[in-house]
C-alpha cells in the first residue's frame, strides 16, 4: 500500500492511500471535531462539524469523506472554521429540545462536550421548540426525539454491526425523524434484537437505557469499538 505525504496545518504527514483527512489527523493527534462519525461505521457527511479547507478547492471538504492525496494542505483550524462549528452547533442546539440539566446525558453528551470545547456560550437563533414525542414502548430502552440530532450513527450500527436494520430516517429536512421498522412503536418493532448498540452510539441524550436517571446516563463506546475491531479482524471466524 502506497504511502501519501500532505500537510495539516502546516505539519507535515504521512497517511496510508485511502485514508481520509479525518483518520489521518486522529492519527497524528490533530483534534477535528465530528458528530456524525463513529469509528468502523461508514462515513456519511452529515453533520459538517468536520469541515476543512483544502488547498485547490473553493468548498470546505469534510475531513470524515476526503481521501488524503500527495501534497494535499489542509487547513482545520483556521478563525472561519470555528465559526462555522460554533454556527453549525448553534442551529443543532436551536432545533430541537436540548435542555441539559433535565436530560439523561448531562455531562455524558458529546453535543454539550463539543459546544463548551468550541466556545458556544450562547445560541444566536430562535429555538424552534418543535413538539417532539418519547418512546418508552420497547421494555429496555427509550428514544426522546427531542434530544435526537440526526446523525444516524444509530441507524448505521444498527445495519452494519448488529444487522438487524431496525433504525431508518422518515420524512425530510426539519421534519426528518429515526422511526423503527414501519414507524411503529420501538416495543413492537420484530427486527430489534435489544442488543442496546444504538443506546451505545447515541452521542446525546436521545437513545437511553430505562431506568437511568438525569445525569446518570453512561455510554461505554469500548464495548462497540471491541465487537468492530474483532470483526474487522475477523477474531471470531475459526
Ligand atoms: S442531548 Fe446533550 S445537548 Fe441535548 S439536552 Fe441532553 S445533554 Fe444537552
Ligand atoms: S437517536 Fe441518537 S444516534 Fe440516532 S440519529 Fe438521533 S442522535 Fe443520532
Ligand atoms: S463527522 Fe464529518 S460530516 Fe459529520
Amino acid at each position: 500500500m502506497s504511502v501519501k505525504t500532505f500537510s495539516i496545518d502546516g505539519k507535515v504527514i504521512s497517511a496510508k492511500e485511502g485514508q481520509t483527512i479525518l483518520e489521518a489527523a486522529r492519527d497524528a493527534g490533530i483534534f477535528i471535531p465530528t458528530l456524525c462519525h463513529f469509528p468502523g461505521l461508514t462515513n456519511v457527511g452529515a453533520c459538517r462539524l468536520c469541515l476543512v479547507e483544502v488547498s485547490n478547492s473553493s468548498k470546505l471538504q469534510p475531513a470524515c469523506t476526503t481521501k488524503v492525496s500527495e501534497g494535499m494542505e489542509v487547513r482545520s483550524n483556521s478563525e472561519k472554521l470555528k465559526e462555522y462549528r460554533k454556527l453549525i452547533i448553534e442551529l443543532l442546539l436551536s432545533e430541537r429540545n436540548h435542555q441539559c440539566s433535565v436530560c439523561v446525558a448531562n455531562g455524558n453528551c458529546e453535543l454539550q462536550n463539543l459546544a463548551m470545547t468550541l466556545g458556544v456560550d450562547h445560541v444566536r437563533f430562535d429555538f424552534r421548540f418543535p413538539n417532539l414525542p418519547v418512546d418508552i414502548s420497547h421494555e429496555l430502552f427509550g428514544i426522546d426525539h427531542n434530544r435526537c440530532i440526526l446523525c444516524t450513527r444509530c441507524v448505521r450500527v444498527c445495519d452494519e454491526i448488529e444487522g438487524a436494520h431496525t433504525w431508518d430516517v422518515a420524512n425530510r429536512g426539519a421534519n426528518a425523524i429515526v422511526i423503527t421498522d414501519m414507524n411503529q412503536p420501538w416495543g413492537e418493532s420484530e427486527s430489534c434484537t435489544s442488543c442496546g448498540k444504538c443506546v451505545l452510539v447515541c452521542p446525546t441524550g436521545a437513545l437511553f437505557k430505562r431506568g437511568v436517571s438525569v445525569a446518570e446516563l453512561q455510554k461505554d463506546k469500548s464495548h462497540l469499538e471491541f465487537i468492530i475491531q474483532a470483526r474487522v479482524k475477523k477474531q471470531w471466524i475459526r
